[in-house]
């Protein structure tokens, strides 16, 4: 217990992401914006407070357990929504303010803010950046080198406006100083609002020394107040997962063209080619390659699997050294077993494909249960659905399905069975069986020679 409680400040109206939904809920990376504070807390905090708007239940959701929600009814401001948090942070001795909308702050530099505030005793410590681009930050504004109050851009004069260090909206501060300073705020800006800035002032005149700590990487305090910002941030934070991933052994051709979220790991000396998408909690392991095209979500792949180009999983798992592609696309619940080939233009659902097994060409596997050591053949096809309902095939071990075969669930095929081309099956087949379902042929002799004489009388008639 370090008696350091996070409050978490997402109340605000976001008025500038024209969305009908919170902020917090837009996905960044695969995460939505919410969950990135929430990460900070989660790593540094005794407790977690999180201030909501009204209406917010989806966004208290995806902020999951272990979170005190505080509604700010009515939106003064962000001192106004600090106060609202105070007897949820009853056990405070220090209390940590969050955005909820800069996703680019890491865990590391929050955790620097916070030692730098409880080594040095300050009564509240500002974390601010040094920025290229201050327009529309609040600036800090320093005497005698310490930080004496923030000004935000609309009340600033032009002389202030030209100061580049800016206050991030991160700070810590001593709670039992922070609630008199909060209580006795007044709107009196350009917005009418309780502005939490406003209480540096009135520590330092309550006798309170303020610190601050400056974000070595100016990209950790970008905000994101509209869709653009979004994207901007996104690209950082895209890149970011990239160099994580490399750093960690794993080879991206062109990361320019390379697409993977926050929440994706994957093994070392996995190659992965241009035009690649990887989503979700996906895992893919050690030794893979991914080949271009790939768009995989929530899915996990074993060591030493190869993905020929254009493959598309959704909630699918492979196992080991199983070969798959090019284009194929497996649907959810599909489980490709070690060893397996699944080739170009074939679809699996709900489907286990053992080890070993072979379905290389042109096929649909849907709710089925095939063994190991089965061959497949071209053009096969589970009739899975009679309008009605979905019905389970099972195929034994080792069994061999013929070319063009369409096995009509629900049905058995038996280990080591053989399923002869083109059949259409009905029925359960033994184990060691052969199956052959078609119509007996036709074969009229000469039929092509008098066919032609016909047409030839026919023409000749017409004239
Ligand atoms: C705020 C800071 C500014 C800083 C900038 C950094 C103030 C007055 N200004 O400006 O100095 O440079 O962040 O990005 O704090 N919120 C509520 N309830 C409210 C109002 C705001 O919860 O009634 C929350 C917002 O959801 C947001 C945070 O407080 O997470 C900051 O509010 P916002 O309106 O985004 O302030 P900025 O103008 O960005
Ligand atoms: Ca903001």
């Amino acid at each position: 217990m370090n008696g350091l409680t996070a409050v978490i400040l997402a109340a605000g109206e976001g008025k500038r992401m024209r969305s009908r939904q919170p902020k917090g809920l837009h996905q960044l990376c695969g995460r939505p914006l919410i969950a990135y504070p929430l990460r900070a807390a989660r790593a540094l905090a005794d407790r977690i407070v999180l201030v909501h708007g009204p209406e917010a239940g989806a966004l208290l959701r995806a902020a999951g357990e272990g979170v005190t929600f505080v509604e700010q009814r009515e939106r003064l401001g962000s001192g106004h929504a600090v106060l609202q948090s105070e007897p949820a942070c009853a056990e405070a001795t220090t209390v940590l303010v969050l955005a909820g909308d800069m996703p680019l702050l890491t865990v590391e530099t929050v955790e620097r803010l916070v030692t730098h505030h409880a080594a040095s005793g300050a009564a509240a410590t500002v974390l601010t950046a040094s920025v290229a681009e201050p327009h529309g930050y609040g600036r800090v504004l320093r005497q005698r080198g310490r930080v004496a109050r923030i000004v935000e851009e609309r009340d600033a004069t032009d002389d202030e406006k030209k100061i580049t260090e800016i206050n991030t909206a991160v700070y810590c501060f001593e709670a039992r100083r922070l609630w008199p300073a909060l209580a006795a705020l007044r709107p009196d800006n350009d917005q009418g609002e309780y502005y939490l800035t406003d209480v540096i002032p009135r520590l330092v005149r309550a006798g309170g020394r303020i610190e601050a700590v400056m974000v070595a990487d100016p990209d950790d305090a970008l905000g994101v107040n509209d869709r653009r910002q979004l994207a901007a941030v996104a690209a950082i934070q895209r890149q970011r997962i990239l160099d994580r991933l490399m750093e960690s052994g794993v080879t991206l051709l062109d990361p320019a063209s390379t697409y993977i979220e926050d929440a994706v790991v994957i093994g070392t000396d996995t190659v992965v080619y241009p035009n690649v998408v990887v989503e979700g909690a996906s895992v893919i392991g050690a030794d893979c390659v991914i080949g271009t095209g790939s768009h995989l979500t929530a899915s996990r792949l074993g060591d030493r699997v190869v993905l020929k180009p254009y493959c598309v999983f959704t909630e699918a798992v492979v196992e080991d050294e199983a070969i798959l592609g090019p284009f194929c696309h497996l649907r959810p619940l599909s489980h490709v077993g070690a060893g397996a080939h699944v080739g170009n233009f074939v679809e699996l659902k709900k489907t286990r494909l053992g080890r070993g097994s072979k379905a290389n060409h042109l096929a649909y596997l849907g709710d089925a249960t095939v063994g190991e050591g089965v061959n497949v053949g071209a053009g096969a096809i589970t009739c899975n659905y009679d309008g009605l309902d979905k019905h389970e095939t099972t195929i034994g071990d080792r069994a061999f399905v013929g070319t063009n075969a369409s096995m009509v669930a629900p049905i058995t095929i038996g280990a080591e069975a053989y399923i002869g081309a083109g059949s259409t099956v009905t029925r359960d087949v033994p184990p060691g069986a052969l199956v052959v379902e078609r119509a007996a042929p036709l074969v009229k002799d000469g039929w092509g020679a008098r066919h032609a004489a016909q047409r030839a009388a026919r023409k000749k008639k017409k004239g």
